[in-house]
């Protein structure tokens, strides 16, 4: 009895006293293990008279529970301190200043395409999306751009090798393409506009293989030229932030509008300052028109029930023009110095309440 109790405060002890889980586990064994302390005295159960075992017994098993509970708040117990040692060794302090090699900025392209996204959102359009790797047929057939057509050529189109059926995948040359996929995936009322990166071999001060357009794309019964002019107007004027710009609609050719025309924008170099909206010089910004029956019929809408208009507009052009960037190719170099030049806050979304630019 007087033995139990000591040998009790001692297993106690050593429990307690275990630094780490390690060290509790050292002691589990040395207590409750095949050759612990507490079961070489359950052993001895065996070889007692049955009186003795009746006290014996109870008082070892309560031994054994007192044992096994003291064990588990210890274990417990070291695993919290191990976790609060963790949480405090991993501490951040969120109030230190950002150091400031890691200040990151966010590309003018990538700030245009949130702009323009706000802007069209606002008039109600949803933003589509297409891949890269392109299939001919929405590249150019269905875009009314048969095999043979010319407008091919213009397109200093890269090809992909050929497949085993023939066939030639292509890296789209324009975002066109997302409108065959949309109006095949949806039937009118069709509302979209369709910003990404488009591939042409093509590469001087104006012109960088990788450059990124924005498609527009709208369908309904009813939908006329003047819808097309108001669009182009107020995107215009809310992406430059005027009250008043100056847009000039010159008849053109696409394979997959008709009419089409191209839009110039109007504007007067002051200095590196450029302002939209005054001054008698012209950049092109944009292709446009109404969308080719033909096209309708390939997308699976009816020509004769439906009709709409479609746009195609630079998007590093009007960056250029917005921000007064010079030179296109400098877009996507990744230098260091432009980029903290002509980049913008992370934290500066641009938004219609708050601000565009
Ligand atoms: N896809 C044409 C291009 O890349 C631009 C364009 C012109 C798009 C007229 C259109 C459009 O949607 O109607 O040159």
């Amino acid at each position: 009895m007087e033995e139990i109790a000591t040998l009790e405060r001692e297993i106690l002890a050593a429990i307690g006293g275990a630094a780490d889980e390690q060290a509790l586990e050292a002691a589990r064994i040395a207590v409750l293990g095949k050759k612990g302390s507490v079961a070489e005295l359950m052993k001895g159960l065996g070889a007692m008279s049955p009186e003795e075992r009746k006290t014996q017994g109870p008082l070892l098993n309560g031994l054994k529970d007192r044992v096994t509970e003291a064990l588990l708040r210890r274990r417990d117990a070291l695993k919290e301190t191990a976790l609060d040692a963790r949480l405090a060794a991993e501490t951040v302090d969120v109030t230190l200043p950002v150091r400031p090699e890691m200040r990151g900025t966010i590309h003018p392209v990538r700030h245009v395409y949130d702009e323009v996204i706000q802007i069209f959102g606002d008039l109600g359009f949803a933003v589509a999306e297409g891949p890269h790797i392109e299939d001919d047929f929405y590249n150019f057939t269905a875009l009314n751009i048969p095999p043979e057509h010319p407008a091919r050529q213009e397109h200093d189109t890269f090809y992909l090798r050929e497949r085993a059926d023939g066939t030639r995948k292509v890296l789209r040359t324009h975002t066109s393409p997302v409108q065959i996929r949309t109006m095949m995936a949806q039937q009118p009322p069709i509302r979209i506009i369709a910003p990404g990166r488009t591939f042409r071999s093509d590469s001087d001060q104006t012109h960088t293989p990788m450059f990124h357009q924005i498609e527009g794309l709208v369908i309904d019964e009813t939908t006329h030229l003047g819808h097309l002019k108001w669009v182009l107007e107020e995107f215009c004027k809310a992406f430059f932030e005027v009250d008043k710009v100056k847009m000039r609609f010159r008849a053109s050719h696409f394979p997959f509008t008709e009419p089409s025309m191209e839009v110039d924008i109007g504007y007067a170099r002051d200095g590196a300052q450029i302002r939209i909206g005054e001054g008698d010089s012209w950049l092109e910004i944009l292709g446009s028109g109404m969308v080719h029956p033909k096209v309708l019929s390939a997308s699976g809408v009816d020509p004769d029930r439906y009709q709409g208009f479609a746009f195609g507009m630079g998007l590093d052009r009007i960056a250029m023009l917005k921000y007064g960037i010079p030179d296109l190719r400098a877009f996507f170099e990744a230098d260091l110095r432009w980029l903290r030049h002509y980049g913008f806050s992370a934290l500066d979304l641009p938004t219609l309440a708050g601000g565009l630019s």
